[in-house]
């Protein structure tokens, strides 16, 4: 069984009597421990996608199925049951400002009603897996963007999601940062055993993270399957221009220049 299965998923917004299309037909299955990664264009409808993976957006037609339990029509009680065992982080990290950073790890801890002591005996733990146990009193404002990052993953982690969602979430690093936050999603997947699903716009997230990818294109998925396989044959023209712009700018990045503007 799927942990996370999609199925004829449409999701249109009517606005001032239009109709946007932001997510047309996606069939797509997840399977319990891969880090699956969602890319398309800016616009594309991924995050539309990933807000329907926890319900946060409600489908025009199709369903969304989560370890086998189809969400609509779940009571509020059931859904918000459901959505504990989702994680999620985006790209603007949504820290609280006012709360430290051990106040932020603790906060859904609380909400879910653990007793204050124990709340914060697990934050320290997750805190200390992301590195950070010595900035437990910071604030944060008196944070990096890559250690805020880290706030939000322990935060996400408190109540031991099944799943990890990540929204764009290393598209405010730098390309070093990245890096690092890659590889310490590498490292909870590995201790936790946990789904991740990563969206992005970059191939480059793709090739070192994903074991698997699902393109989307103006709100259809144009393809799905393993990296190395969609790497080496890319079959629809939304792989093809996502795989060369990766090329081009590897290139760029290493003094190279493309053979149109040799002379
Ligand atoms: N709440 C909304 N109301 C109306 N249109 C929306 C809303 N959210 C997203 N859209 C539209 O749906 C499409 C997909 O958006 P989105 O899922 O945010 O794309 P991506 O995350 O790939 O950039 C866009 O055309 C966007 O304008
Ligand atoms: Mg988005």
């Amino acid at each position: 069984m799927s942990v996370i299965e999609i199925k004829n998923l449409t999701k249109r917004y009517e606005i001032e009597g239009n109709s946007v299309v932001a997510l047309q037909d996606i069939n797509l299955s997840i399977e319990a421990g891969e880090i699956y990664g969602i890319i398309g264009m800016s616009g594309a409808g991924k995050s539309t996608l990933v807000r329907s993976i926890n319900y946060l957006e409600k489908p025009t037609e199709g369903s969304v199925l989560i370890d086998g339990v189809n969400l609509t029509g779940l009571k509020e009680r059931e859904l918000r049951r459901m959505r504990s065992r989702i994680g999620m982080i985006f790209q603007s990290f949504h820290l609280l400002e006012q709360r430290s950073v051990l106040g932020n790890v603790c906060f859904p801890l609380e909400l879910a009603g653990v007793k204050k002591k124990e709340a914060r005996e697990r934050a320290r733990e997750l805190l200390s897996m992301v590195r950070l146990q010595d900035k437990e009193t910071a604030y944060p404002a008196q944070l990096s963007g890559g250690q805020k990052q880290r706030v939000a993953i322990a935060r996400a982690l408190a109540t031991n999601p099944r799943i990890l969602l990540c929204d764009e979430a290393t598209s405010a690093l730098d390309p070093q940062t990245t890096t690092a936050i890659l590889n310490l999603l590498k490292e909870i997947h590995e201790a936790l055993g946990i789904t991740i699903v990563i969206i992005t716009h970059q191939m480059s997230v793709v090739t070192s993270i994903c074991d698997k990818v699902a393109i989307i294109d103006g709100g259809k998925l144009a393809e799905s399957g393993r990296v190395k396989e969609i790497f080496a044959k890319p079959r629809s023209d939304a792989a093809k221009e996502l795989i060369s712009g990766e090329i081009s700018s590897y290139l760029s990045a290493n003094g190279f220049r493309h053979t149109e503007e040799q002379t």
